[in-house]
């Protein structure tokens, strides 16, 4: 869809009714980078047609790959890539055009990128990375690009010292073609990760979780072509969830792999909400106002996650209570406070810790969105608020949400684009 800059919503209603959500951005992106490794066609099925996964597919086709498309269905051709080095400014868009290092190394031996991007929610440091794919005889030349190789790229321990999501992705990408064994030792544990080593086993990698919860890759195997179709995304899914829990609704989505969901579930019946997974799918009904959540902080998964806080900050402002909020991932993931304020929340931040005080409504604002979740934090706020609100910089929704306007209309908001 293409990129509007702004949403029209006239809130005050309860969501009601049952739709599907869009396949998973923070699995898919892994996953196209890892379709650079070895010779046979990846078709990718269910792929959210989000602006990250287009930046993605033109880097791929920068490094000489055949991409087409079909709707939702994508096919990865690797075989003509002979490039190394990432050009044009998609790459410095994303965050996730970081993890083509680890898939060039594991594919060329050789890398060069631009510093990724992504959203301002903190400094976003890449040194586990480099550190990873330097345990694994990687060797770099930082200068105002990544350049990286590896004529000795040899499968061995690597132990990463915070579970970070991308690092982990970089070394499987890099050893899954390395000869000899890799065990990353501290793997983060979210099920982004779960699904990228699901794809690669379907290739004919050797990889798989150890009982500590690190992964384990025999490497060196020839990967194939591969037919996978991506899983629900949890964060459309969650974030559609709160929307529902705050406008005292009652929603069913289908397809939804309700366990990567624990975390959430169990703070949204804390505060009142009636959740169950059934179906295949998770039934939430919400029929009188929320209680607050005394304190909660954000952890790598299982724990509460991260791009949840600003959509849960959201539902909050009118719970019946004080909420307390700990962001430990993010340095700075409260750029919805001021927006939000707007609309009467009040909200106080110290440091890293958010108060949120119910008020029994919010008024309706025009609104700018600060980053992709942010921005959907305050769709949610304006599904609360009695009356007209326009939310402007709505580019950074489309880059997660494949179209938060569809979705929510098929669950009863009055909401549409504008321009
Ligand atoms: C992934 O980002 C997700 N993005 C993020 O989702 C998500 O919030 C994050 O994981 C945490 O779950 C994608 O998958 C594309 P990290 P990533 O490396 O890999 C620090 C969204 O809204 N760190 O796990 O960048 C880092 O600063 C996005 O969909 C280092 O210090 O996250 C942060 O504090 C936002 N050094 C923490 O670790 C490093 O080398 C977690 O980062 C790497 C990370």
């Amino acid at each position: 869809m293409d990129l509007v800059d702004g949403l029209e919503i006239m809130g005050g209603a309860p969501l009601h009714g049952e739709i599907g959500i869009q396949g998973s951005k923070n699995a898919v992106l892994p996953i196209l980078a890892a379709c650079l490794l070895g010779e046979g066609v990846c078709v990718i099925e269910n792929c959210p047609q989000i602006k990250d996964v287009a930046d993605t597919l033109e880097i791929l086709r920068r490094l000489g790959c055949r991409i087409s498309c079909e709707e939702r269905t994508v096919s990865i051709d690797a075989s003509g890539s002979n490039e190394f080095e990432i050009s044009g400014d998609e790459a410095a868009r994303i965050r996730s055009s970081i993890l083509f290092l680890g898939a060039l190394l594991g594919r060329r031996r050789k890398a060069v990128l631009p510093l990724p991007g992504g959203c301002a929610i903190g400094a976003r440091p890449i040194d586990q990375h480099i550190a990873a794919l330097r345990q694994l005889g990687a060797r770099f030349y930082m200068e105002e690009k990544i350049a990286a190789d590896a004529g000795e790229l040899k499968g061995g321990p690597v132990r990463l010292a915070l579970p970070s999501v991308g690092a982990t992705e970089n070394a499987i990408l890099a050893s899954v073609l390395a000869d000899g064994e890799t065990v990353i030792a501290g793997a983060a544990q979210e099920p982004e990760i779960d699904e990228l080593c699901a794809f690669l086993l379907r290739r004919g990698a050797d990889i798989s979780r150890t009982e500590e919860g690190g992964i384990r890759i025999r490497g060196g195997r020839k990967l194939g072509a591969v037919r996978y179709r991506m899983k629900a995304d949890r964060i459309v899914a969650g974030t559609y969830l709160l929307a529902a829990a705050a406008t005292r609704g009652e929603i069913f989505l289908q397809d939804i792999p309700c366990r990567q969901l624990d975390a959430l579930v169990a703070v949204l019946r804390g505060m009142g909400a009636v959740v169950s997974c059934e179906n295949g799918g998770i039934r939430l009904t919400a029929d009188r106002p929320l209680r607050a959540v005394s304190y909660l902080e954000t952890a790598p998964y299982p724990g509460f996650p991260t791009d949840l806080q600003s959509p849960l900050m959201a539902a909050l402002c009118r719970a019946r209570g004080e909420s307390r909020i700990c962001e430990t991932i993010f340095e700075s993931r409260f750029r919805t406070v001021p927006e939000l304020r707007k609309m009467g929340a009040r909200i106080r931040t110290d440091g890293s810790c958010a108060v949120v005080k119910g008020i029994p409504g919010l008024a309706p604002a025009k609104l700018c969105a600060p980053d992709l979740r942010g921005g959907a934090a305050l769709v949610i706020a304006a599904l609360q608020a009695n009356g007209r609100s326009v939310i402007r910089n709505t580019g950074y929704i489309a880059r997660g949400y494949e179209d938060i306007c569809r979705d929510l209309r098929g669950l009863g908001a009055e909401i549409r684009w504008l321009g």
